[in-house]
């Protein structure tokens, strides 16, 4: 829902851009503050969900630690003022570059997916004179019943170790002197919203905790990644994820022994609600059978509902109930300017008339949109602007 201010200052301003409404950041962080500090967990942003910098600052205040994928991930991390000691870097692919520099960064954590990476980050910790801190992601087997491109905890996955290779892992733990293990991690998945998927995860967790335990390993952090969904349905309506049911699932079904910390990985979550992409109409095609509008953004600028088949919510807010000249929908495809067929936001999506300059609003944009936008057919960087 957007204000006649909002309005007023969307038709001054060179579409596309993201509109960003830091109000509604800052409620979502506090709710998943409030929702987490009950139980004492600690919550990391997965950066790669958004790093436009006013986000970063915003999130920073508010005391998050930063779950970095890449090497300038972990740069940015620390230069937006994420404490190194509340930093972690996760990733199926480090290279020796991401890991020196992570390594001279004195970070809190490396999220390690294979044996072989144990092996490398032991050697190079060694170079340094350094001990590293390793957490050994494990594949838990679990299906986030999620879109099969964001599903990552099952075996046919490239991510982490699996179950089977742990007396391995155990092995190499032992005997590479400039490690030193702090805990398990796992990430089932993003956008999953049926709290049972948590649940199963729970189960898991503790028995592999156990396996750990049994075998001598001192075990400080359970990391359990993230995945919470948003309501992409209802952007208005249910615009801040349920942070306290989700919490309370690890609460209820989590073993935690004293003295461990419990930490999480949460991205889309935090700020997928805060951003919409503004677009304009740049023509209105009538055909026989389709009516198409095509739009000033495409895949270059929102590359979601392309890649996975995503939903957002689409709609035309310069035509809204106040101020429009008919009350009847029309079927619209809502395509974008790129020469790919593929480069359609979403297929008979009901609108009310529009026209050549209208506003369009894709909303729900602020997870894994401005940040996955490219430069293709040589586009220009897509533009931001805030609501303050
Ligand atoms: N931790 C790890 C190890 C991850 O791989 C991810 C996301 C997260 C945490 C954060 O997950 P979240 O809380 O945001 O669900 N581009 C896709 C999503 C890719 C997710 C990648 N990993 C999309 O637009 O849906």
């Amino acid at each position: 829902m957007f204000s006649a201010g909002n309005l007023n200052k969307f038709q001054q301003t060179e579409t596309p851009f993201y509109y960003y409404n830091l109000d509604l950041l800052k409620d979502t962080l506090q709710a998943c503050k409030d929702a987490s500090q009950k139980y004492g967990y600690h919550v990391h942003y997965a950066m790669k969900a958004n790093f436009n910098p006013k986000v970063l600052q915003t999130i920073q205040s508010y005391g998050f630690g930063a779950d970095c994928v890449s090497g300038n991930e972990v740069k940015a991390a620390i230069e937006y003022g994420f404490g190194k000691d509340r930093v972690v870097f996760a990733g199926v692919g480090k290279s020796d570059k991401e890991i020196n520099t992570a390594l001279d960064l004195d970070i809190f954590c490396f999220n390690v997916e294979s044996v072989q990476e144990l092996l490398v980050i032991n050697d190079l910790a060694g170079a340094k004179g350094k001990t590293a801190r390793v957490a050994i992601r494990i594949n838990p087997n679990v299906d986030a019943h999620t879109h099969h491109y964001i599903t990552t905890g099952l075996e046919e996955n490239k991510f982490g170790v699996n179950v089977w290779q742990l007396p391995d892992v155990a092995d190499t733990l032992r005997n590479c002197n400039n490690l030193e293990l702090t805990g398990i991690h796992f990430h089932i998945g993003s956008q999953i919203t049926d709290m049972e998927a948590f649940r199963s995860l729970c189960v898991r967790v503790n028995e592999l905790h156990e396996w750990f335990v049994q075998r001598g390993f001192n075990i400080k952090v359970l990391n359990v990644g993230g995945g919470l969904g948003v309501n992409y349905y209802s952007p208005d309506h249910d615009n801040i994820a349920d942070f306290e049911s989700y919490f309370k699932v690890f609460n209820d079904f989590l073993e935690v022994k004293p003295g461990q910390e419990v930490h999480f990985e949460l991205g889309r979550a935090l700020v997928a609600q805060c951003a919409s992409l503004i677009a304009r109409v740049l023509y209105v095609k009538n055909g026989l059978k389709k009516n198409f509008l095509v739009l000033d953004a495409g895949m270059t600028e929102l590359i979601r509902p392309m890649l996975y088949q995503a939903y957002h919510q689409i709609e035309n807010i310069s035509q809204s109930s106040d101020n429009r000249q008919q009350t009847i929908d029309i079927k619209y495809d809502v395509v974008g300017p790129i020469c790919e067929s593929t480069d359609c936001f979403r297929k008979d999506v009901d609108l009310p008339e529009s026209f050549r300059g209208d506003l369009i609003a894709v909303r729900t944009a602020g997870a894994y949109g401005e940040v996955m936008a490219s430069h293709y057919n040589l586009r220009d960087q897509v533009q931001s602007i805030y609501s303050e």
